[in-house]
C-alpha cells in the first residue's frame, strides 16, 4: 500500500524531488534524526544547486568541477546547524539557505584541497572519485579557489540580508573561519614535519582551528543572520566550539577505526602518515569519552533555549554516534 505523502510546513504542495525526502515522509519517522538531516541536506542540495553557477563557456571544466564537489552528497551537517540554529532565533529561511550555501562551498574547497597528493593524497570522497582524480590536479586546485571566492560573492549579495552591516559580519566571520587563525592555519598544523611529536594541546588547537571553526561559524552566523543578543551568542558560540571538536574526534576515531563503506573516504590514513591524533594520543577510549564530555558540554550551553533546542541537542548526540 502506498502510504499518503505527508506534508510538512514550509514545503510546497508537490511531492518533494528528491528520493531520501520521499523515503523520510512515507516512512513516518518523524523522530528520526538522521531523517531530518537528510531533509534539511536534500534542501540545502536544492538550494545549492540553484545558486552555483553553470556556464557553456571555455571554462566549463571549472564549473563542473564545482559542481561535483560541493553537490555531492554530503552529510551537510554544517547547513543543518546554521539553519536550526537560525530557525530557533527566528532568522529569514532564505538568509539562512543562502548562508548556509556559503558555509557547504567554504567546506567543498577545503575537501578537495584536503585530499590532493600535496596533502592527504586521497582517492575516494563521499564514495567517489577525489575531485583531482575525477579530473585533475589544476581542476581541483581551481574549482577549491573558485567555491570560496563564490562563498563570499553570496554573502556579500543584497539578497542575503538587506542590512549591509549584518553581511559584513558575516563575511569577515566567514573569512575568519576559513583563514590562518581557522580551517587553513589548521591545516597548516596538520600537514607540519613535526606534527607527530604534537602534544594534546597542540592537537586541540589544530582541531579547533581545521574543523571547530567552519563549524562554530555555522552557529554564528544563524546569530548574526537573527541580529540576536551578545548573551545568545556566546551560548551558540560555546556550543558550536565544543561540537565542533568532537565532530573532528569523531573523524580521527572513525579513521581509526571505520570502514571505507559507511564513511565514503579512505580509513587508517592517519595512522599510515604518522600523524598524531586525538586517538593516536588518548587511545580509543579515552578519545570517546572526551568526545563524550564535550557533547554534554554542549548541550549545557543550549539550557538558555530550553526545548526550541532540542535538534541542535540531538545534533550533539549525532555527532558522537554517526558512521559517515
Ligand atoms: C569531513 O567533514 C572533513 C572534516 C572536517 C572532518 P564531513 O564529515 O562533514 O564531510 P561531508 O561533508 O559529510 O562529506
Ligand atoms: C580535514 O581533516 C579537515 C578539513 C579542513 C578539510 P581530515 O583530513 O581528517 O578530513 P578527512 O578525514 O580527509 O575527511
Ligand atoms: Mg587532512
Ligand atoms: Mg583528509
Ligand atoms: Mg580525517
Amino acid at each position: 500500500m502506498v502510504r499518503p505523502v505527508r506534508k510538512m510546513p514550509g514545503w510546497p504542495d508537490a511531492t518533494p524531488p528528491f528520493p531520501r525526502v520521499r523515503a523520510f515522509f512515507n516512512a513516518n519517522v518523524m523522530d528520526d534524526f538522521r531523517a531530518l538531516l537528510a531533509v534539511t541536506a536534500d534542501r540545502v542540495t536544492v538550494a545549492m544547486d540553484a545558486l552555483l553557477p553553470r556556464s557553456t563557456g571555455p571554462e566549463e571544466r571549472l564549473l563542473s568541477a564545482m559542481r561535483y564537489s560541493a553537490l555531492g552528497p554530503g552529510k551537510r551537517l554544517r547547513p543543518f546547524i546554521a539553519i536550526e540554529a537560525g530557525r530557533m532565533l527566528g532568522a529569514s529561511e532564505r538568509g539562512l539557505l543562502r548562508v548556509a550555501t556559503a558555509i557547504e562551498c567554504v567546506h567543498a574547497y577545503s575537501l578537495i584541497h584536503d585530499d590532493l597528493p600535496c596533502m592527504d593524497d586521497d582517492d575516494v570522497r563521499r564514495g567517489r572519485p577525489t575531485v583531482h582524480k575525477e579530473y585533475d590536479e589544476a581542476t581541483a586546485v581551481l574549482a577549491g579557489d573558485a567555491l570560496q571566492a563564490f562563498a563570499f560573492e553570496l554573502l556579500a549579495c543584497p539578497d542575503t540580508d538587506a542590512s549591509p552591516s549584518r553581511r559584513l559580519e558575516l563575511i569577515s566571520g566567514l573569512a575568519a573561519a576559513s583563514g590562518a587563525r581557522g580551517m587553513v592555519g589548521g591545516q597548516m598544523i596538520d600537514m607540519s614535519a613535526d606534527r607527530a611529536a604534537a602534544d594534546i594541546n597542540i592537537i586541540t588547537r589544530m582541531q579547533r582551528m581545521k574543523t571547530g571553526a567552519l563549524i562554530a561559524f555555522s552557529a554564528e552566523s544563524a546569530a548574526i543572520l537573527a541580529g540576536a543578543s551578545a548573551d545568545v551568542r556566546r551560548a551558540l558560540e560555546g556550543y558550536a566550539h565544543d561540537i565542533g571538536l568532537a565532530f573532528q574526534i569523531r573523524d580521527d576515531l572513525l579513521d581509526a577505526e571505520g570502514n571505507e563503506d559507511e564513511t565514503g573516504k579512505a580509513v587508517g590514513k592517519d595512522d599510515n602518515q604518522g600523524k598524531a591524533t586525538f586517538v593516536t594520543i588518548l587511545g580509543l577510549d579515552d578519545a570517546r569519552d572526551r568526545a563524550r564530555r564535550l557533547a554534554a558540554q554542549a548541550k549545557d550551553h543550549l539550557e538558555p533555549f530550553g526545548e526550541r533546542a532540542n535538534l541542535l541537542r540531538r545534533a550533539a548526540d549525532y555527532v558522537l554516534e554517526r558512521r559517515s
